[in-house]
């Protein structure tokens, strides 16, 4: 399916108040912000980086939504509202992921390379969710209104709360899945800290 197709179809599946593909067309800014990144994307890695932040700038201002011409969102990608959206340049959004308004993928500004997240396929982040560094949504997670997230999220579970943490798992309250899955992220997320304090005395000794 062709890229406008898909992108207006998704907005129909997912919103039932879009009744045709020209209110979608005319009315979602998500749809137009999408539309543009296309572009800027191009301009970004074929090396015209300042026109590429100019041109997506020109479309933060009208349609409120931010992403960053380095962001990778493949298509099929549902942005719903989206007014405060931001997408850093490292960030990835794959196929039939879903954001709302108010969300963040952003930086912490402490990680270097890769330091956006990376949404799966099918995952929905909440709006106003700030999701931070270079963590992952796994396919399928849902990440609940107003959440924040600094560690990674498995596939098909829900977290909701600052830090989030799991509530469901496949859907369900199970309360030995939900305690296992957040001892694994537990001891990931430190496990990852250690290692960037390591990489950091590493290299202010090397100074
Ligand atoms: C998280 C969310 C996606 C629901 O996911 P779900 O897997 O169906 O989870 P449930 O609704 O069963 O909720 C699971 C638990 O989290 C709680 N919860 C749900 N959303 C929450 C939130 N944003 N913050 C804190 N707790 C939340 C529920 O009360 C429930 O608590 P319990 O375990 O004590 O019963 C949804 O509640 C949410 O946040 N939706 C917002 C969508 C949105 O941004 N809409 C904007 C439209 S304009």
């Amino acid at each position: 399916m062709g890229w406008w197709r898909e992108t207006i179809q998704v907005v129909k599946e997912n919103d039932p108040t879009a009744r045709s593909s020209l209110e979608v067309l005319l009315t979602y800014p998500g749809v137009k912000a999408l539309a543009a990144h296309r572009l800027s994307h191009f301009l970004w890695r074929h090396g015209f980086k300042l026109l590429a932040r100019m041109h997506s700038q020109f479309w933060r201002f009208w349609t409120q939504i931010e992403i960053h011409p380095g962001a990778q969102i493949e298509k099929g990608v549902f942005i719903d509202h989206g007014s405060g959206l931001v997408i850093g340049e490292t960030a990835v959004v794959e196929s039939g992921a879903m954001l709302y308004h108010g969300v963040t993928l952003g930086g912490t500004g402490k990680d270097v390379g890769k330091r956006h997240p990376t949404v799966r396929r099918g995952a929905l982040i909440s709006a106003h969710a700030q999701v931070i560094g270079p963590v992952e949504i796994g396919e399928n997670a849902k990440v609940g209104a107003a959440a924040v997230v600094v560690s990674d999220v498995p596939s098909d579970v829900t977290v909701v709360g600052i830090p989030a943490k799991v509530v469901r798992v496949h859907g369900k309250k199970d309360k030995d899945a939900i305690h296992q899955i957040e001892e694994e992220r537990e001891s990931k997320y430190y496990t990852s800290k250690l290692d960037q304090l390591r990489h950091e005395s590493l290299h202010s000794s090397n100074l």
